[in-house]
Parts: C-alpha cells; sequence; structure tokens
C-alpha cells in the first residue's frame, strides 16, 4: 500500500506512525472535525497534475480545457483556473457556473451530443471559444441560432476516427457505433461546404477516445487516421482537440508515465500538424487521484461464508464501484495489528451491488468505529453522487498543506424534499 500511496502522490498521501496523512492533515482529524462520508481533496496534487500536464505536453503547447464533469467543486475549479486552465463544459449548468467563477469564455469548449437551443444560445452570447460539433443537426441548428442573434459560431467537429481503447465497455467513445462524434463521411461532406451554412466557422476538429485510457497508443493511431483523412479531404485546420481520457493508476499498476505519454503524443502532433492549435480535455488525471472519500464502519458483519464492512459510504457517494465495477484502494485510517481477513466493504443502500470494494484484506481487530479511506475518489466521485434512499451528499474539503477547509457542506434533510410541491 506504501508502494501505491507513493505512485500516486509522491508524498502528499502517507502513513506516519500508522496514522494516514493527507498532505499535513491527520485523515482521522478531518474524519472527526466534519464528520463521514466526507470528500476530501489535496489542493497540491492538483497542482503537481497540472504542472506534469504542462511539462510532458510542453512541445504541442496545448490549452487544456479541464473536464468540469469530473469534478465541478468551486474551490476545485477556481484552484485549476488560477493554473491557467480553461475547462471543457457540456451543459448550460456548467457555462453558468464557469463563467460565474470568472473563466475565460477564450478558453472554453463545449461539447455534448444533446445540447439545445438554449444552451447553444448561452454559449454563443457568452462567446465561447469552440462548440465541439456531434452531428450535423446540431450543426444547422447552431448556424440557425448564430445566424438569429448575428453572432459567428467558432467549432469544431468532433469525428468518430473508430478507434479502440482499453477501459470499460462504457466509457469508450471512439467506436463507431458509438453516439459521440460523426463518421468521416459525414465530417467530409460538410468540410466540403456542402451546407453552405454563413455562420458557423469550422476551426478544426476534435476527438475524444474514451476515459481512462491508461496508454499514448490510441491517440497516436488516432492523429495518423486524422492525418490520412485531412490529407484525403483538403482540409487545414487551425486546432485540433484531442479529448481527454488520460488514465491515472488506481492500484499498484504500471501505466505509461504522463511525461512518455505527453511526449510521444506531443512529438506526433508537431510532426503531423505543424503550427496547428493543441486542446486537451483532461478530467480524471487532474482530479482523480487528489481526491479521497473517508468513510467510518458502521457494524462489522460476519457469517460463515463473507465477513462485511458496513460503511456509511454507498453507492449513492460513489457510484464507480457499482456502476463500472471499478476498483478503488481502500486503507484503514489507522494501522491496526491483528490476523488478516477478507472482507466486503459495502455502503448502506439497499442494492446487492451497493459496495465499495470486494475481498479487501483487514486486519481481524478492524471494528465499527474505524474510519476507511477509499482512495482515487476525486474524480467522478461526488460529481455522480445521488440522494437515492434519502441519503445526504456528504461534505467536501479541501486540503492544502495543513489547512483543512470545508469547501462543500454536507446536505441537511430538508434538501431532500426542498423542490418538491
Ligand atoms: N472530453 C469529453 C468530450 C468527455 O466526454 C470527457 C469525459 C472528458 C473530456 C474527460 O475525460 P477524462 O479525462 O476525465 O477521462 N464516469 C466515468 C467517466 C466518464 C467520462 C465522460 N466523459 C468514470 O467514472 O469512469
Amino acid at each position: 500500500m506504501e508502494k501505491y500511496l507513493e505512485m500516486i502522490s509522491a508524498g502528499l498521501y502517507r502513513f506516519v506512525n500508522g496514522q494516514l496523512m493527507i498532505e499535513d492533515v491527520y485523515a482521522e482529524e478531518i474524519c472527526k472535525q466534519f464528520g463521514t462520508p466526507v470528500y476530501v481533496y489535496s489542493a497540491n496534487h492538483i497542482k503537481n497534475q497540472i504542472r506534469k500536464l504542462y511539462n510532458s505536453f510542453k512541445k504541442s503547447h496545448p490549452l487544456i480545457c479541464y473536464s468540469m464533469k469530473a469534478n465541478g467543486n468551486t474551490k476545485v475549479l477556481e484552484l485549476i483556473k488560477k493554473q491557467g486552465c480553461g475547462l471543457d463544459i457540456v451543459s448550460q449548468g456548467e457555462l453558468f457556473k464557469a463563467t460565474k467563477l470568472g473563466f475565460s469564455p477564450k478558453k472554453i469548449v463545449f461539447a455534448g451530443v444533446g445540447k439545445t437551443e438554449q444552451e447553444i444560445a448561452a454559449g454563443l452570447k457568452c462567446g465561447i471559444y469552440l462548440f465541439t460539433v456531434e452531428s450535423v443537426e446540431e450543426l444547422k441548428t447552431i448556424d440557425k441560432i448564430a445566424n438569429r442573434l448575428k453572432k459567428l459560431a467558432n467549432v469544431t467537429l468532433r469525428i468518430n476516427l473508430d478507434v479502440d481503447v482499453d477501459t470499460h465497455h462504457y466509457t469508450k467513445t471512439g467506436r463507431i457505433e458509438t453516439k459521440f462524434g460523426m463518421p468521416q463521411e459525414q465530417v467530409s461532406f460538410i468540410l466540403a461546404s456542402r451546407y453552405d451554412l454563413k455562420h458557423v466557422r469550422i476551426k478544426g476538429l476534435q476527438f475524444h477516445l474514451g476515459s481512462n485510457i491508461k496508454n499514448s497508443a490510441p491517440y497516436l493511431s488516432a492523429l495518423k487516421k486524422l492525418k490520412n483523412f485531412l490529407r484525403r479531404v483538403d482540409f487545414c485546420p487551425s486546432v485540433i482537440d484531442i479529448g481527454g481520457g488520460f488514465g491515472i493508476p488506481y492500484k499498484d499498476e504500471e501505466i505509461e508515465s504522463v511525461q512518455q505519454f505527453g511526449s510521444k503524443i506531443s512529438d506526433c502532433f508537431v510532426e503531423n500538424f505543424p503550427g496547428v492549435s493543441m486542446v486537451i480535455e483532461p478530467g480524471r488525471f487532474i482530479v482523480g487521484n487528489a481526491g479521497v472519500l473517508l468513510t467510518k464502519v458502521i457494524y462489522k458483519k460476519q457469517t460463515n461464508v463473507k465477513n462485511f464492512l458496513i460503511v456509511d459510504a454507498g453507492m449513492n457517494d460513489l457510484i464507480r464501484p457499482a456502476l463500472y465495477n471499478s476498483y478503488h484502494e481502500i486503507l484503514p485510517v489507522l494501522k491496526k495489528d491483528g490476523k488478516f481477513l477478507k472482507f466486503d466493504v459495502v455502503g448502506p443502500v439497499c442494492e446487492t451491488g451497493d459496495f465499495l470494494g470486494k475481498e479487501r484484506v483487514f486486519p481481524d481487530t478492524i471494528d465499527s468505529g474505524d474510519y476507511l479511506a477509499v482512495m482515487g475518489a476525486g474524480a467522478y466521485g461526488f460529481s455522480m453522487s445521488s440522494n437515492y434512499n434519502g441519503r445526504l451528499r456528504p461534505a467536501e474539503v479541501m486540503i492544502c498543506g495543513k489547512t483543512a477547509i470545508l469547501c462543500r457542506k454536507r446536505e441537511k434533510m430538508s434538501d431532500l424534499w426542498k423542490y418538491e410541491c
């Protein structure tokens, strides 16, 4: 477990005298001060990840548009903005929050297969950098609304290059049978100006292959396909957006280092598309391992078939294990001695799929009242949480060095019915 901690955080998470620390704060203190379940984010981890991206991609000098769906907490976004990043957004809600927090519209790209007229108008009015267009009908709609608002819409066309990636079936987006992007023939038809749209300016192309991709190979293959495509259609893009999807380790596993990953993609990009601007849309890479979900054991339940640790965080707080069978490392907040046994770590929600980890090893001395840390919970953790089973969304806390600040309050009972009438 030490090797894994070192690998994900270069010392930001560590055990000191058997106690888990997040930056310079004891995890147990956070549990006691803010209650559990609680999401905790390391500010310095976020900064480090962004610095690593800038370094590894320095040759292609991309605009980093952080994919805010991964974690849209205000404090997280403010920190990311300070590092010079823009945003990848997918709704008017995200646009509203982004502009309210002062992100420059010139650094906002707007993706998503189902942008409504209202959302398109909102994007046009605030002058976002690019719409990532996912269908012919959407392109025509953008043209119509831009005409109505007397604006010129800058767009990239999301091309589906039919590139497969090694990730969960639900998070592959580069295959031709998914709902994302447009097939090459359609993009080529659009580029040949067959639709005669006067209020859109096609600045370039975008692809997004999927999420949690552990090596650069699929990106290189997509760039090659894109190069061949562009040669055939005789179109010179001024920008190419290679999407997000950069993977992170969730356990002690070897994955391509970010230095390798970024430099290989950058080299390939600069060689094949000289002078073209690059956009990247990382989400998970920036915040995934910056977040930990702290939870308390409510009961230890042992039968002659299974041992369970029933904890106070469930699938409504972190749905990734239930939805994608994702692996999250689960560490004790205080190490204990004892005979090691396997436990399923499960939540209180009334679903058999409500688990955080299966067959995890803990000492038999572990008990109700003990705290656990579910690692790698910074991306698609809180942002996919819900009130299922009448459960309140947890608090969120940001750690920076020795300080821990509350950055979202735990929900309260009356929040559960505040919109009902
Ligand atoms: N750009 C686009 C167009 C996207 O759809 C996404 C993520 C990203 C960028 C950022 O991808 P990332 O760098 O975070 O992999 N809930 C799933 C992941 C869904 C990703 C959706 N799109 C999970 O928990 O694994």
